[in-house]
């Protein structure tokens, strides 16, 4: 079983361009066979879900076999997917729900390691509720968040705590299943951001511990859309606000208005896609996507290992990307530059390495970096060892500030 990098790359029409993309973690590029999904999904009738026209048919069954694969792909059950337009919504949407039930006193937890997608949505409900907010730190000179600095914030009145898998902004992946054991004997619910995780490593809900699960297939090969897994019998327990005429089931009781069909058929075949890396051995689709994202981590944590050590080797690079598990998502800053400046420097040479905070506000000011961040260098399944070299060359002559961008 290899890795088949150059197949992959040839499969991804982004690429031809020769850009080296470091800016996975603001979205992936995406593979041709998305994006044939995504126009034969429009090719054929389409119309809302139901049972009766050919293109009622064509709706529902895109619906069904996307929360299939996704089920696949996170280890849920497929009447526990929620579709909705982005993770953002989704966990406002939770959030609002949630709080519901929520009274003065009542206590919400949120972390400074996460993007604000979790962390306003909870402070928000728990405001209009009356409910206390309280937020866990994480280490800035490790970039550790231990199930420690959770349970400091935990009491007899915590109602829910919401956590990062893996941060955006530098990688750092916490011991969520740890953490969820501490959740649930103080009798919260965990509310678990995986989008910058999934893209990355095999998940499953289950082991994980996670109540709540959201992620966006953007970040993993699929179109701009967000998903929400849950078990489904803690979704029928949930009310949110709903049209009269629309189905009280689960999961759909949360999904408001028409679903964007022609993007689930697009998640359904980036899921197949990642399975696919696996090669053309057997098993299940989720046995596949394991074999698929072992190869992953091992592709990406090789090509991280050449990162580290060529920016290792450049004088006035601080890498804040630091804890003992982390994705391959390396937040970096210049000793006397702008990373805006080197940002802008890269991009004239076709290296796309964003600079910023990436929403991730409160824990860019918890390491320092105030509300301007730094550089993330962030690698994708399709990153090679060019990409790699590219990027260190380009770095280095801005630093030096010899060289000048050449288009
Ligand atoms: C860790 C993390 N959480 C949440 C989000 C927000 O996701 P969405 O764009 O689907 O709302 C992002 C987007 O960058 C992210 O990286």
């Amino acid at each position: 079983m290899t890795y088949d990098l150059a197949a992959l790359r040839a499969q991804v029409p982004a690429l031809a361009a020769g850009t080296a993309h470091f800016d996975g973690p603001g979205g992936t590029q995406t593979p041709l066979p998305v994006i044939e999904a995504i126009a034969a999904a429009l090719s054929r009738p389409l119309s809302n879900r139901g049972d009766g026209l050919p293109g009622e048919r064509n709706a529902d069954a895109l619906v069904v076999e996307a929360r299939r694969a996704m089920a696949d792909l996170l280890g849920a059950r497929p009447g526990g997917i929620v579709f909705g337009r982005s993770a953002t919504q989704l966990t406002y949407d939770f959030a609002r729900t949630l709080a519901v039930g929520w009274s003065p006193g009542d206590e919400v937890v949120v972390t400074r390691l996460d993007h604000d997608a979790n962390i306003r949505p909870w402070v928000q409900a728990a405001e209009r509720s009356g409910a206390t907010v309280r937020r866990a730190d994480f280490d800035p000179d490790t970039g550790e968040l231990t199930a420690e600095h959770i349970r400091a914030q935990l009491s007899g009145r915590t109602r829910l705590v919401a956590v990062t898998a893996a941060s955006n902004l530098i990688g750092t992946i916490p011991p969520v299943a740890e953490i969820a054991r501490i959740v649930h004997e103080a009798g919260a619910l965990l509310y678990v951001d995986g989008v910058h995780r999934t893209a990355h490593a095999p998940v499953d809900v289950e082991a994980l511990g996670a109540d709540f699960f959201v992620c966006s297939p953007y970040k993993f090969l699929g179109p701009h859309h967000g998903v929400l897994a849950a078990r489904p019998e803690l979704l029928e327990t949930l009310r949110p606000d709903k049209l009269l005429p629309s189905t009280d089931a689960v999961p759909e009781r949360f999904e408001l208005g028409t679903l964007p069909y022609e993007l689930l058929a697009g998640t359904r075949a980036a899921v197949d896609f990642l399975a696919g890396l696996a090669g053309q051995q057997g098993g299940d689709r989720r046995a596949r996507l394991g074999r698929a994202f072992e190869l992953i981590e091992e592709h990406e944590a090789s090509l991280r290992a050449r990162l580290e050590k060529g920016l290792a080797a450049l004088d006035g690079v601080t890498v804040r990307s630091r804890a003992a598990r982390r994705t391959p998502t390396l937040l970096v800053t210049l000793e006397g530059h702008r990373t805006q400046d080197a940002c802008r420097f890269l991009a004239g040479r076709g290296v796309h390495a964003p600079s910023g905070s990436f929403y991730a506000l409160e824990a860019s000011r918890h390491l320092g970096l105030g509300d301007t961040g730094g550089l993330r260098v962030g690698l994708a399944p399709y990153s090679d060892d060019q990409d790699v070299d590219r990027l260190l060359a380009g770095l280095a002559d801005f630093l030096e500030g010899t060289a000048r961008a050449d288009g």
